[in-house]
């Protein structure tokens, strides 16, 4: 299959390649398009036979559910038993954005591969005008996960995409990079208080401004919690070529490590602020300056793409602090180095 890259930037083709992406959905196929976090590899979510290409195309183990994205608010009462009130609340403030709600699924609606055998399913309204425009010329909600080959990082370029997925889906719409660069937070509201399953955008702070208190889980009770709530964050994720080790955000501890790997005949990558460029590493990677986590979470996932690219055999990336956006972006991290710090 040959894989078609259509830019949508508000050209004068733009209409033909939504109209393209429009009929392939209808007739059962998928599509790439950009979101406010990641690219998204969306099927139409009542056609079962189209969101199983999306398991095929990703190699996605099929015990994970996808998120059902959908263009205009109204569109949730279709497939959600009761909406709580606290959904309702936070769907007012935060979308469209990066939040994902899961609540009770209507049965018999979605197709089944969506929610996995769950009775639960993830819904949420991104914040991008590509995304925003698919949904409402569709007219159908849209399931999604991250547009990249199970295990890599979630692409943020359409260049992502293709190299994940070049021959194994018919077409990408180009958007440019995304902006947040992270997955949405995703949050269990069914359960009270509520629980994020998985840290993003929008922070814990953030959602207890609105609904009062919300639960996220600390590493400790992830890890004792035998069976993940969110299917998807048990499996190796986010894992360039080379193993990944976390480290010290402080010059002096990555400068020491940087001559002790050298001397080993290591060839290092360095993923740190912008300040850490001339501490000796072989590859540098800035994630811009110290303590703009926008601008790190923006970055990480191209950084670590861009890894691979090179010749090196070991990625030190340095750490930041769990407030805020932090917690998602130390989430990350800590998957694409399975746990694993410098010592
Ligand atoms: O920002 C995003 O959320 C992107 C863009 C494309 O929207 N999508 C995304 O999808 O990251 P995916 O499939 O890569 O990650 C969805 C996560 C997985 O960890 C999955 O297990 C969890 O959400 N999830 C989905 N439905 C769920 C459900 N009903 N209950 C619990 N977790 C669920
Ligand atoms: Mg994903």
């Amino acid at each position: 299959m040959e894989t078609i890259r259509l830019l949508v930037d508000n050209n004068s083709n733009s209409e033909k390649s939504y109209t393209q992406a429009v009929d392939l959905l209808n007739n059962g196929e998928v599509v790439a398009f950009p979101t406010e976090t990641v690219y998204g590899l969306g099927a139409v979510a009542t056609n079962d036979r189209g969101v199983k290409k999306i398991f095929e195309a990703k190699g996605r183990p099929s015990d994970n559910p996808l998120i059902v994205h959908i263009g205009t608010i109204e569109e949730v009462a279709n497939f959600i038993e009761e909406i709580p009130e606290n959904a309702l609340k936070l769907m007012d403030t935060f979308w469209p954005g990066p939040l994902t709600l899961i609540m009770k699924a209507k049965p018999g609606i979605l197709a089944p591969s969506v929610t996995a055998g769950l009775t639960t399913v993830g819904m949420r309204m991104p914040d991008h005008e590509v995304a925003l425009d698919l949904l409402r010329k569709l007219k159908k909600p849209v399931a999604a996960p991250s547009a990249n080959r199970s295990g890599k990082p979630s692409p943020t370029k359409a260049e992502h995409v293709e190299e994940d997925l070049q021959g194994r889906i018919p077409l990408i719409l180009d958007g440019g990079a995304t902006g947040i660069g992270i997955e949405s937070t995703v949050l269990d509201i069914t359960v009270n208080p509520p629980v994020i399953l998985r840290p993003g955008g929008v922070t814990k702070e953030m959602l207890e401004e609105v609904i009062g208190e919300v639960i996220q889980p600390t590493k400790l009770q992830e890890k004792l919690d035998s069976t993940p709530k969110a299917p998807g964050m048990k499996y190796t994720h986010y894992a360039p070529n080379a193993p990944v080790y976390l480290i010290e955000s402080d010059q002096m501890t990555v400068s020491e490590a940087i001559s002790k790997l050298s001397n080993k005949g290591e060839k290092i990558a360095l993923l740190a602020p912008l300040s850490f460029e001339n501490l000796g590493a072989d590859f540098f990677f800035p994630y811009g300056e110290e303590g703009d986590q926008e601008m790190m979470s923006s970055k990480l996932y191209d950084d670590l793409r861009a890894c691979d690219k090179t010749q090196a055999t070991i990625i030190l990336a340095t750490t930041t602090s769990i407030q805020g956006v932090g917690a998602a972006i130390m989430n990350r991290l800590e998957k694409a180095a399975g746990g694993n710090w410098y010592k």
